[in-house]
């Protein structure tokens, strides 16, 4: 089948409580990971593309690439998302290249200005059968070339989301509930250690979702900064030259329960980053003497292909749904 837009996933993720996962990808490794791992579990996926990919790969080769997936994949639904799209001319370019949903991110903007972007990116994507997300409130972490250290974070503010999606005309809804962009998504100081010395993170605030999801019954919500930053990849990077103390990510069970309620699109990026690099990493400390990326790359691949289908089967719910979201 050809890409689809976001509309029939979410419909089918909010009223059978699971979440659509997406997944960032910047080259062909990374699609064909992904891709066959949605294959193969029968699930529907987002694959979505910044403007730091754009900028690294080049527009033309990442929807290629995405075309190169659907085809191999015709049995699962794929949507194409800009993500984080960051004015109107970028969703325009994304909308009229082929892809088939954006995010408009006017989360720094005064509420004012982020409704009427918003709305301009809405109207010119409508027409087009284009989905659009918007956001409201602002995470920490680095996104492209925006950091937004720990405590200028925002949360949502439940009181300002019916008036949004109500003059903006969004299909979802990003919130911020204690999320953060990148491995370091809490501070030493916000969390408490285990028994082996592990960070454990403060719970999100659930109680600010459930009091958007009251306000805007049956309208998808979209988590960013929602990658799980697992240990065994840090601890790999770690053990094979890398640096990467205390990288922590959100509990999978906290994004379980989230997409079991009206979450219906949850963003993992860094674990897919950690997955591969560790891999890399290993790889080279095991074969100094190997000099052929297709050596490091393939292992990098498969264990990308394995994260995702853990994230489908065990904390998304999406596995097995590919047919009902057509
Ligand atoms: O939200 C940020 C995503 O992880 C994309 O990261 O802007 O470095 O491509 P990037
Ligand atoms: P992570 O850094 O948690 O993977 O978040 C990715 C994201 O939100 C992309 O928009
Ligand atoms: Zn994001």
């Amino acid at each position: 089948m050809a890409l689809v837009n976001s509309k029939k996933m979410f419909e089918m993720a909010y009223k059978n409580g699971y979440a659509i996962g997406a997944f960032n990808v910047n080259n062909m490794e990374i699609v064909q990971g992904i891709t066959e791992a949605c294959k193969e579990e029968n699930a529907p996926v987002i694959l979505q593309v910044s403007k730091g990919a754009r900028a690294y790969a080049n527009h033309t080769y990442l929807v290629k690439l995405v075309e190169a997936a659907v085809k191999e994949c015709p049995e699962i639904p794929i949507v194409l998302h800009l993500d984080h799209g960051p004015d109107f001319e970028t969703c325009k370019a994304c909308i009229d290249g082929g892809f088939t949903s954006v995010m408009i991110d006017g989360s720094h903007l005064p509420f004012e200005e982020n409704i009427a972007l918003t709305k301009k990116v809405v109207e010119y994507a409508h027409e087009r059968g284009v989905t659009v997300e918007g956001e409201l409130g602002t995470l920490a972490g680095i996104e492209d070339d925006v950091k937004v250290e720990h405590g200028a974070e925002s949360y949502t503010k439940p009181e300002e989301v019916i008036e949004f999606v109500t003059r903006t005309g969004v299909d979802s809804l990003a919130i911020a509930i204690g999320t953060s962009h990148g491995a370091y998504k809490f501070k030493p100081e916000q969390c408490t250690r285990n028994e082996e010395g592990i960070l454990v993170p403060p719970a999100l605030r659930f109680d600010i979702l459930e009091e958007v999801s009251k306000k805007l019954p049956g309208f998808p919500i979209v988590l960013h900064g929602s990658s799980s930053v697992p240990q065994d990849y840090v601890k790999m990077v770690n053990e094979n030259g890398g640096k990467m103390p205390d990288a922590i990510g959100v509990p999978e069970e906290q994004l379980r329960k989230a997409a079991a309620l009206s979450v219906c699109k949850i963003n993992i990026d860094s674990d897919l980053r950690l997955a591969m690099t560790g891999t890399i990493r290993k790889f080279y400390n095991e074969h100094p003497d190997k000099f052929d990326p297709r050596e490091y790359l393939k292992p990098a691949r498969a264990n990308i292909k394995e994260i995702v289908r853990h994230k489908l089967k065990n904390v998304l719910g999406c596995a097995g749904k590919a047919d009902e979201c057509k």
